[in-house]
């Protein structure tokens, strides 16, 4: 099987051009919930090409950006000009480079499930994370993983599964009820009014 950061190396050369309705509702619930909010220091967790960044460049004082894989951060520099923004390669999975207590509000979108240990990444939140600060998430919804969906995207005429975890809602309330985090606002999302069909989106604002 590929490994997660294989596929996004392969991935980066397309993914913000790629059709991808996942992504493009991530970015519009990302504006529509967070546009109001604003912190000092903020951290984007698996910032990918910088498709958020720009926005969180406004938000935020200063942005400090993470992701595993080097051809992803390469498009993010190129394209992110913002002067308050910092990236830095980092694999999440592992103590984040980042000092106790420093930011207001962190945020992951697309990310999580590329990631088997929740408990992890909310202990590494609530380190980071000042007191009283925000986390915020928005994932593919746990309605979508049941049906087998998950990130892909087509090289050479063939589909790339990038490799991913299922986690039920509950995975993510138990991992924040055990840090310390309050969740403030639940809001599912779909692409379209039809609302027959499963969310497409789970978002999270949690506070510590
Ligand atoms: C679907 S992209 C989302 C990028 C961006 N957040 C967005 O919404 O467009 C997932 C990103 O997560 C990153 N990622 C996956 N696993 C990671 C890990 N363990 N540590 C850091 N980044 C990771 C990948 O490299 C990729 O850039």
């Amino acid at each position: 099987m590929i490994s997660v950061r294989d596929a996004y190396t392969s991935w980066a050369t397309s993914y913000d051009h790629d059709r991808n309705s996942t992504r493009d509702l991530d970015q519009q619930v990302t504006i529509q919930l967070l546009g109001p909010q604003r912190a000092e220091q903020l951290l984007e967790l698996g910032c990918g090409t910088g498709k958020n960044t720009q926005f969180l460049a406004t938000i935020g004082t200063h942005v400090h950006a993470l992701d595993l894989t080097e051809a992803m951060l390469a498009r993010a520099q190129a394209k992110v000009s913002a002067s308050n923004v910092t990236f830095a390669l980092a694999d999440l999975t592992q103590p984040w480079p980042c000092p106790n207590q420093t930011y207001d509000l962190i945020v992951a979108n697309l990310v999580l499930e590329h990631i088997a240990d929740l408990e992890f990444i909310f202990a590494e939140v609530r380190r980071c994370l000042k007191p009283g600060g925000r986390f915020f998430l928005c994932e593919l919804h746990p309605a979508k993983q049941y049906q087998g969906l998950q990130a892909y995207f087509t090289r050479d005429e063939a589909e790339v599964r990038v490799p991913a975890y299922l986690h039920h809602l509950t995975d993510y309330l138990d991992a924040a009820a055990t840090n310390a985090l309050r969740l403030r606002q639940l809001r599912e999302w779909w692409p379209t009014d039809d609302r027959a069909c499963p969310p497409r989106l789970l978002s999270l604002l949690f506070e510590g």
